[in-house]
């Protein structure tokens, strides 16, 4: 087991998850955010002066790459090299499923970060994740949800979309019960796949307003990302994503969230359910 875990982007969709869990489950948590919060670590990637309090007695990091950056390896890898030198012994990631869609670079950043958890030194798991359920409600598409049209340059190319709360399930059981996971890499996904079309029928349901999608070309995905500041090889990445969905490469169910979490993984009906408020306010 795991006494110390480095919690990442604690304060983020899954780390805000994960750092109660374990908590609950007698693990010493050092919740890592750029404020550092109460009871919690001042951690910025980007601030290397950090980094040493961050990792200072701790067992097992939960690793958020910095965000927005395609390439954050220069970053992670020198961070990674400090934690082995302070005595760090685990590491998970949180890659995405993206990493093996068809289309994607040999020299993807994403690929050279996952390479770079794997040649570390430290014992590590990579957990890949379809899309986020909490997308709709904590993320980018809340406007577009509380307007009733959601982009869609996924056509009907189907996902089986996850509950951050089972990405956090698994971090959790990776993480207290190491030697089981160490060398693993996982595929996440929800219960069942569906497209861009169903999705926006399950909140409509729920809400009882009308929710739409908005069919997009590719250029004008591109165009809306990099309007609302994401860096021109970020919002790239994030179109090859959509484009492998719409062609079938996200077509996946994984029965990965049962299998290590030990509950069966939350489907989009009790998402909807929990998030309604959310889009009713
Ligand atoms: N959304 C999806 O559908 C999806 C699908 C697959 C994979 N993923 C992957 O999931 C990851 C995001 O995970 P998440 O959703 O749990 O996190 P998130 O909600 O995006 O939150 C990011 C976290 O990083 C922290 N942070 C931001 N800038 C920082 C910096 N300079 N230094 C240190 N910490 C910083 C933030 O905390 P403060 O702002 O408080 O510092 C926050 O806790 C991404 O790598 C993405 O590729 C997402």
């Amino acid at each position: 087991m795991s006494n110390t875990v480095l919690v990442t982007g604690a304060t983020g969709t899954t780390g805000r998850r994960l750092v109660p869990m374990l908590r609950d489950r007698g693990v010493t948590v050092r919740a890592a955010s750029r404020n550092g919060g109460i009871g919690g670590v001042a951690f910025d990637w980007h601030d290397a002066a950090t980094h040493a309090q961050a990792l200072a007695g701790v067992d097992a990091i939960y690793l958020i790459p910095p965000p927005l950056m395609e390439d954050p390896t220069p970053v992670v890898a020198p961070f990674l090299a400090e934690a082995v030198a302070a005595g760090v012994k685990r590491v998970v990631l949180l890659s995405s499923m993206g990493v093996a869609f068809p289309g994607e670079p040999a020299d993807s950043g994403r690929r050279k970060l996952e390479a770079a958890v794997r040649g570390s030194g430290l014992q590590w798991t990579i957990l890949r994740p379809s899309g986020f359920m909490q997308n709709f409600s904590e993320g980018f598409l809340v406007p577009a949800v509380r307007h009733g049209g959601i982009p869609n340059p996924a056509g009907n190319g189907k996902v089986a979309m996850i509950d951050a709360e089972d990405i956090a399930r698994v971090a959790a059981a990776t993480l207290i019960d190491p030697a089981m996971h160490a060398g693993q890499t996982y595929d996440l996904t929800g219960p069942e796949l569906l497209d861009f079309d169903d999705l926006a029928r399950g909140i409509a349901q729920v809400t009882q307003r009308p929710v739409a999608t908005m069919p997009m070309e590719p250029q004008q995905f591109l165009a809306m990302v990099e309007q609302a500041g994401v860096p021109a090889d970020y919002a790239a990445m994030l179109l090859r994503d959509q484009v492998a969905i719409r062609d079938g490469a996200a077509a996946i169910v994984a029965d990965t969230v049962a299998r290590i979490s030990g509950r069966r993984a939350i489907d989009f009906t009790t998402f909807t359910a929990q998030a309604a408020p959310v889009w009713m306010s």
